[in-house]
């Protein structure tokens, strides 16, 4: 099996999160995200593992400001993982309130620890596909880097328009097939195991767009953030793992406009 997957070594999504993605790609236990330098500094050098912890804030920082939280907001998380992003939101942000949802026990477990000193935020273990809250509860919906392990975005998404009050805006961001997709999956399935062993499922763009409208959602909006991701994570994975290739694939993949890095935003009608 190892052989056969490029020696990834979990063979699905729960049990990769019931251990725990390295310490050294995502140091300081609080985010596993890929992070964004839009509006940081770019400069020459080492990429310090604070350094790289703030790109992953400042991913949180704008989907926090593009969908609008405020402190009427009543905030859920799908996919809140370790929790740091939650934390950094109601610090900065101070929502009415915030419920982060994880499918992982062990995530949950990681993010109450993380989160010793915010009591104030819900975390509940549940089901990207089946969220376990009334309808119209929530005024933003946030989802970092999660949706592209679920194996059904549609069942995500109609059950985010769901749970959003109406006039309600879902923030989504993730990496995604793109434009170059078609003629490369088979090199995509030969080269990143984690799509072979169904973990990552690079989902088109263009169909979480459709999929968002036929959910019901209106005012989509696609922001291309690939140039302020992965130059900088595959320098800094290079820093921590010289002997790695894998994050080379994601240059590769994104050079040839096969995949890229999303920001989705799109909002529940009012009436
Ligand atoms: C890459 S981590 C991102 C965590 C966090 N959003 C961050 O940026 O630090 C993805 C998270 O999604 C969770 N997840 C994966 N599939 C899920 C599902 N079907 N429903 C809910 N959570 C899921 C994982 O357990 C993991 O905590």
């Amino acid at each position: 099996m190892l052989q056969e997957t490029g020696g990834f070594p979990f063979s699905n999504v729960a049990e990769m999160y019931r251990t725990g993605l390295p310490q050294s790609i995502f140091p300081g236990n609080a985010f596993t995200n890929y992070g964004t330098w839009r509006d940081l500094d770019f400069s020459e050098g080492e990429i310090t593992p604070d350094a790289r912890i703030e790109s992953q804030r400042n991913l949180y920082r704008i989907m926090s400001q593009e969908t609008g939280i405020s402190n009427r907001s009543r905030v859920v998380e799908v996919g809140v993982g370790r929790g740091g992003g939650a934390g950094f939101i109601v610090d900065r942000f101070d929502p009415r309130s915030y419920t982060g949802v994880d499918f992982s026990a062990a995530q949950i477990q990681r993010a109450k620890t993380v989160l010793q000193k915010h009591p104030e935020i819900a975390l509940v273990l549940g089901d990207a596909g089946y969220l376990p809250f009334h309808t119209a509860s929530f005024d933003i919906l946030l989802s970092v880097e999660a949706i592209q392990y679920f194996p059904d975005p549609k069942d995500f998404l109609r059950e985010g328009y769901r749970v959003l009050s109406p006039g309600g805006k879902i923030g989504i961001c993730a990496f995604f097939a793109d434009e170059h997709m078609e003629q490369n999956v088979q090199w995509l399935k030969e080269t990143f195991p984690t799509i072979q062993l169904g973990i990552d499922h690079f989902y088109p763009v263009g169909d979480i767009e459709k999929w968002l409208k036929e959910s019901g959602f209106i005012n989509t909006r696609v922001q291309r953030e690939g140039e302020y991701v992965w130059e900088q994570l595959v320098k800094f994975v290079h820093q921590v793992e010289p002997n790695q290739s894998w994050s080379d694939n994601f240059i590769t993949a994104w050079q040839r406009k096969m995949i890229d890095y999303f920001l989705i935003f799109a909002e529940k009608p009012k009436k």
